[in-house]
């Protein structure tokens, strides 16, 4: 079975994260998920979701969902010996692409990122700001340069979404297609 930790931050976004737990949990996917205590603020403000309620909520229906405290280092998502096959932090937002940039590692999530750093294994950011100033993207294009993958939430149009979900799907696509997974989240080009 496939595992990933999953990280929401603070940044603008995080219906995307919703979206995307969602297609990961039902496909059998190991899911380890956490939030900051920004994350969870903006979500709450963002979406109406309280983080704990939602994520209780596909607790009660999905097994493979483990929900991580934030502060939990003591979790196997924090150690190399766990196999792991990446980290998603989506949306991520410039505080938490700093820091792992830098290699701080306070909290699980930028410890996690730290690990898949050290373990050579999937890392996947997707940030969300603008307009972004010469250190978040020479952030992006250290962590870009140590193979990890910046996917930005920045949708497209040319499928020609017509409700706020096409949009949202279409990142979400994107990030599956990258991870290989089967998806008819939006239409490809030239299908
Ligand atoms: C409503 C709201 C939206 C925000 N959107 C963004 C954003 O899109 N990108 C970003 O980098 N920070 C954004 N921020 C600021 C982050 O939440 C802030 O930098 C925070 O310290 C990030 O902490 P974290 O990385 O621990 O979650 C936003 C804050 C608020 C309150």
């Amino acid at each position: 079975m496939k595992t990933y930790l999953i990280g929401i931050t603070g940044a603008s976004g995080s219906i995307y994260a919703v979206r995307l737990v969602e297609e990961l949990l039902k496909r059998d996917i190991k899911i380890f998920l956490t939030a900051t205590s920004n994350g969870k603020a903006v979500m709450k403000h963002e979406t109406g979701l309280e983080f704990n309620e939602w994520s209780n909520g596909l607790k009660k229906q999905y097994t493979n969902l483990i929900i991580e405290e934030i502060d939990n280092l003591f979790s196997p998502a924090a150690s190399g010996s766990y196999k792991m096959d990446g980290t998603i932090i989506i949306p991520c937002s410039m505080g938490t692409l700093g820091e792992i940039s830098c290699g701080i590692t306070k909290n699980l999530l930028t410890r996690a990122a730290d690990v898949a750093l050290k373990e050579k294994r999937e890392l996947i950011i997707v940030p969300r700001e603008t307009p972004l100033n010469a250190i978040h993207l020479e952030n992006m294009l250290k962590l870009s340069k140590m193979g990890v993958s910046i996917i930005p939430a920045m949708p497209g149009f040319y499928h020609k979404p017509e409700a706020l979900s096409d949009v949202i799907n279409f990142v979400v696509g994107k990030i599956l297609d990258y991870l290989k997974i089967q998806n008819n989240l939006f239409e490809k080009w030239g299908n």
